[in-house]
């Protein structure tokens, strides 16, 4: 090995400063890196199932489209046309990847373990891992461990590598109501979501400005409801498109069909659903929330969450119910002479909290688990004891409270509120998401394991395809690295600074438009491609 110049013994093995600028992002949970060093070439080099397993595995198709898919991220110059020939003397190399459950045709769930172990040494690297989504994020770590000189030769260090997530729902939200974002936006951020180990696609796919989900049972929600009802909405194959890309990189596909609220742009192609609101004895031409107070909002909901969970395969279903404005509902004589009848006074949360539970009802009877956001707790402890919480509202002091009080009412939790990163400030705002600490709140060991993980909201109302990349990338991967990586050992946003400029840098590499963290410059720079 020419390449090293201060040749460890091969068995000792140097835990370095994790830190180093040549490492992993997110930090695995435990990585030790050695000096001695190992060349790799592009012709020399090759993918292999574990022999033990060979019989069973050699026919995983989503295994064999990520070797196809990774080899290019490991020898980034074969596309760009600057490869370096290779030499003659140039020794094999082999990842061989073994895998100890056959999953490879399902989708991942909140089930799915992620964990690998990664071995490189002289001539081969070793990935172990229980299923397929462990492969994938053992393969990005690989991708992530090849470095390239100047002269254009790759290497990998000697390495062990022992990882898995410490939080299993780790998320992105998208919004494609406010702003259209085209598929293609929609995939290219599934791509950069895989390098950064994210496995929750949030699909928040229709709200109050329009509607481009074309439904097979309701085609006049978005024939009516979208920005166009050509070219501004999602058909059934641009959501298939979404769904085998997502699953190609072990990423769940989580819609978010919010209602009561949120809901006017469903109103346009689904007369009688939302209230008319009054001015006065008479209708003001304006609609409200859904009508709770009609039989038919509630036979409409079954048809269309029928409809919509079967579309989207995920066991989770997000049902929203934030923000539900009672102005309109207090104007209409209907919605008053039903709050009459049910007893419900003048305390409009009762209404919302009965249309949420004939809601989250109807979705547990098609089998789903469902997500709906704060509010709903807030308004209405009764709630089904498996509805995921999703907190959106406050600063600390408030959502580790809410936390608390969530957990110790027995419900999982997902956090939100930390990571709104539409919200933009000048300077490195990235280290106030490094800093946020899930389970820094007051409760038991019980209420801890019951935060199931984390979101990043990038909300439309000033994001479409032309911004959306530099404004999620690279701050979200702040939050990537909180979700994943070992607490105890990345409390310093000072140290993974270097670290995080590196990724930066990959990211601008393949293609990533992530925007910059301070003044600097990267070998490959944006060029617009
Ligand atoms: C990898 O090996 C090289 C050469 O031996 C060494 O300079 C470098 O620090 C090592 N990288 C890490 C992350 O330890
Ligand atoms: C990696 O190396 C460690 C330490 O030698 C060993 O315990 C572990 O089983 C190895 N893992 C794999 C996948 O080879
Ligand atoms: C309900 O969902 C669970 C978890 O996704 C699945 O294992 C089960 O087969 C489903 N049952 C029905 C009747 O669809
Ligand atoms: C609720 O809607 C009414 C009528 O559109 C509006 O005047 C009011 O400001 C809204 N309230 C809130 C809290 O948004
Ligand atoms: C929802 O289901 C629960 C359990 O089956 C039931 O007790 C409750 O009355 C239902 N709620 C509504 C609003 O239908
Ligand atoms: C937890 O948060 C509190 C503030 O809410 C802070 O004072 C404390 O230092 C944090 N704990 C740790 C271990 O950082």
């Amino acid at each position: 090995m020419a390449s090293c110049t201060i040749c460890l013994p091969a068995l000792m093995m140097l835990v370095l400063d994790l830190n180093t600028v040549e490492s992993v992002w997110p930090l695995p949970q435990k990585l030790a890196i050695s000096e001695e060093r190992y060349p790799l070439s592009p012709t020399h080099f090759n993918f292999y199932y574990g022999e033990d397993q060979a019989s069973i595995m050699k026919d995983c198709s989503l295994l064999d489209s990520a070797f196809t898919r990774y080899f290019p991220l490991i020898f980034p110059d074969l596309t760009s046309g600057n490869g370096v020939l290779p030499s003659t003397e140039e020794k094999a190399f082999s990842l061989v990847v073994t895998m100890h459950q056959k999953d490879c045709d399902g989708y991942p769930n909140e089930g799915s373990s992620e964990r690998y172990q990664l071995n490189v040494s002289a001539g081969q690297a070793v990935l172990n891992s229980d299923t397929v989504w462990g492969a994938l994020r053992g393969l990005e770590t690989f991708s992530q461990l090849v470095q390239q000189e100047e002269d254009g030769t790759y290497f990998i260090n000697k390495t062990e590598i022992e990882d898995f997530p410490s939080f299993q729902y780790r998320g992105i939200l998208l919004d494609t109501s406010r702003h259209f974002l085209p598929l293609k936006a929609i995939l290219n951020t599934l791509d950069a979501m895989a390098y950064s180990k994210f496995n929750v696609f949030h699909w928040h796919i229709v709200d109050d400005p329009s509607f481009p989900y074309q439904s097979r049972t309701f085609p006049d929600l978005s024939s009516k409801g979208a920005y166009h009802p050509m070219s501004h909405i999602y058909t059934q194959s641009d959501v298939r498109r979404v769904l085998t890309h997502a699953r190609l990189r072990g990423i769940r596909v989580i819609p978010e069909f919010d209602s009561p609220g949120h809901t006017q742009s469903w109103g346009k192609g689904q007369p009688n659903l939302l209230t008319p609101c009054y001015k006065g004895s008479s209708p003001s031409g304006t609609f409200g929330p859904i009508n709770p107070a009609s039989a038919l909002s509630y036979i409409f909901m079954s048809q269309f969450l029928k409809e919509v969970t079967s579309v989207f395969p995920d066991p989770y279903f997000h049902l929203g119910g934030d923000e539900v404005n009672f102005s309109c509902w207090q104007s209409n004589p209907d919605v008053r002479a039903f709050m009459q009848k049910m007893g419900f006074g003048k305390d409009y949360t009762k209404l919302e909290s009965f249309y949420m539970e004939n809601i989250v009802n109807i979705t547990s009877n098609l089998n789903k688990t469902s997500i709906v956001w704060q509010d709903v707790f807030d308004y209405h402890e009764r709630i089904p004891k498996d509805t995921i919480l999703h907190i959106w509202k406050g600063l600390p002091a408030q959502y580790k409270a809410e936390t608390s009080r969530m957990t110790k009412a027995g419900h999982r939790v997902l956090l939100g509120a930390p990571w709104y990163i539409n919200h933009i400030a000048y300077g490195q705002d990235w280290r106030i998401s490094y800093n946020v600490q899930p389970l820094n709140f007051s409760g038991t060991e019980e209420q801890k394991k019951l935060v199931i993980g984390g979101e990043v909201s990038m909300w439309g109302e000033y994001v479409d395809a032309t911004n959306l990349s530099p404004r999620l990338w690279p701050r979200a991967c702040a939050a990537a690295e909180r979700l994943w990586s070992d607490e105890s050992q990345t409390r310093s946003a000072e140290a993974a600074f270097p670290r995080l400029q590196a990724f930066r840098c990959s990211l601008l590499r393949r293609g990533v438009r992530a925007e910059p963290l301070s003044p600097g410059h990267c070998s490959d720079e944006y060029r617009g491609i």
